[in-house]
């Protein structure tokens, strides 16, 4: 069976009561139990989230020497602002998808660079919940 990790950065511990109208109403949980039903007999997958930015490269870096086929990550804010996620990214030999429950271009200018999207071999935005599991529909395939 495949292993997939999925990361997701600050703020997405809110879902459910941020921004509703932006992000929906499904928590962080919801959305996992969602797509790991959509998913589950086809691969494993190991959800992390952090809102530190140097807990999200430390988890990066352990998946390195770990046994996984594959990263999704949804690095919230750090989507735009950071080169050391950026850069942990760069190390993985695996494919790594980004994905936004938003789209990022249809928003404020800030939200229109993605840094860490620069190190990823293919972006998902604007599908809410679904971008994490078409992402892993995509890997899969
Ligand atoms: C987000 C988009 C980011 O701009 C924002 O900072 C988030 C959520 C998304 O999933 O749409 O925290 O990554």
């Amino acid at each position: 069976m495949k292993k997939i990790l999925i990361i997701n950065g600050p703020n997405l511990n809110m879902l459910g009561l941020r921004e509703p109208e932006v992000y929906g109403s499904d928590t962080l949980e919801d959305i996992r139990l969602w797509t790991d039903s959509k998913i589950k007999s086809l691969v494993e997958t190991i959800w992390f989230q952090s809102n530190l930015e140097g807990e999200i490269v430390s988890r990066i870096q352990l998946a390195h020497t770990e046994q996984f086929d594959a990263l999704v990550i949804n690095p919230g804010g750090y989507a735009h602002t950071s080169v050391a996620i950026h850069d942990a990214l760069k190390i993985l030999k695996i494919p790594v998808i980004e994905v936004h429950l938003s789209q990022v271009y249809k928003r404020e200018e800030f939200r229109h660079t993605l840094l860490t999207a620069k190190a990823a071999s293919a972006i998902m935005s604007g599908l809410g919940k679904q971008s994490y599991y078409r992402a892993i529909q995509s890997l899969l395939d």
